[in-house]
């Protein structure tokens, strides 16, 4: 019974808006406005807003967030490493959900899941102060159970499980492979929801392979951002983010 009303939910969707920024960023201008794509993405359905505020500040940067925080109606979910700086950025704005990244100054994007399992007590006592603020502390993990696990003893609200590996397979034309990564991320959800954690996934998440990853019934969240800013070239933001929304939802039955 469970198992039918999570199937038949409502995934929410978080727009991820990071590359608005790295477009303005890459002629130093004003403009594209990270701050307007947010907005109209609330109005094509977004239920959320995803940043990614970088140590090295290549798209998303601080006054980003201020304006953000001071402008959206729906949750900012605030993406950073669990680093000092960061913590203190986010005790300032207190914004409805932080998620842990690892984050390395080379990488192109986030490429892996964070080791929780291998920081414990560094991250227990790391999160103490954003969960006494309210935020809702999420970890951004592979599908291990090891790292699920720790997750939860740490007392983390939220996983996000990273889907990365399952689209490159995907559209490497790996399909075994890919089918294989999948069942995985199928039982790490389940896991998680077993420990009672909420379970959100991203990364690589296109309208090719969103639907497979949106039918995972113990999902409540998905948050995509650099397909659907590139979409948005071909057929306008809105478009973009309302096409994502209809394959979500023919994924949940709705
Ligand atoms: N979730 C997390 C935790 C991420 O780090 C990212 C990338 O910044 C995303 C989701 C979105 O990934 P993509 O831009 O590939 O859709």
């Amino acid at each position: 019974m469970i198992q039918a009303l999570h199937q038949t939910g409502k995934l929410r969707l978080g727009v991820n808006i990071d590359h608005v920024a790295t477009v303005r960023n890459a002629r130093g201008s004003a403009w594209p406005d990270p701050l307007r794509a947010a907005l109209l993405a609330e109005t094509a359905g977004a239920d959320g807003i995803t940043a990614h505020l970088r140590e090295d500040r290549r798209h998303i940067r601080d006054a980003d967030i201020e304006a953000l925080m001071a402008a959206l109606t729906v949750p900012l979910n605030f993406e950073c490493a669990a680093t000092a700086e960061m913590q203190a950025i986010a005790l300032r704005h207190k914004p409805h959900a932080i998620c842990l990244v690892p984050e390395k100054r080379e990488e192109r994007t986030t490429e892996g899941g964070l080791d929780v399992a291998s920081d414990q007590n560094r991250l227990t006592d790391y999160i103490t102060p954003l969960r006494e603020a309210g935020c809702r502390v999420s970890m951004f993990i592979s599908h291990d159970p090891r790292q699920i696990e720790a997750s939860a003893r740490i007392g983390a609200a939220v996983v996000e499980l990273h889907t990365g590996l399952y689209s490159d397979l995907l559209a490497d034309g790996h399909a075994a492979l890919a089918d294989r990564e999948l069942a995985s991320l199928q039982a790490g959800a389940e896991f998680a929801a077993s420990l009672g954690l909420e379970v959100h996934a991203g990364h690589g998440l296109t309208y090719d392979n969103v639907e497979a990853i949106a039918a995972i019934p113990e999902l409540a969240e998905l948050n995509i951002g650099h397909f659907l800013v590139g979409e948005a070239i071909f057929r306008g933001l809105e478009a973009s983010i309302e096409e994502m929304r209809r394959r979500m939802d023919l994924a949940r039955g709705l």
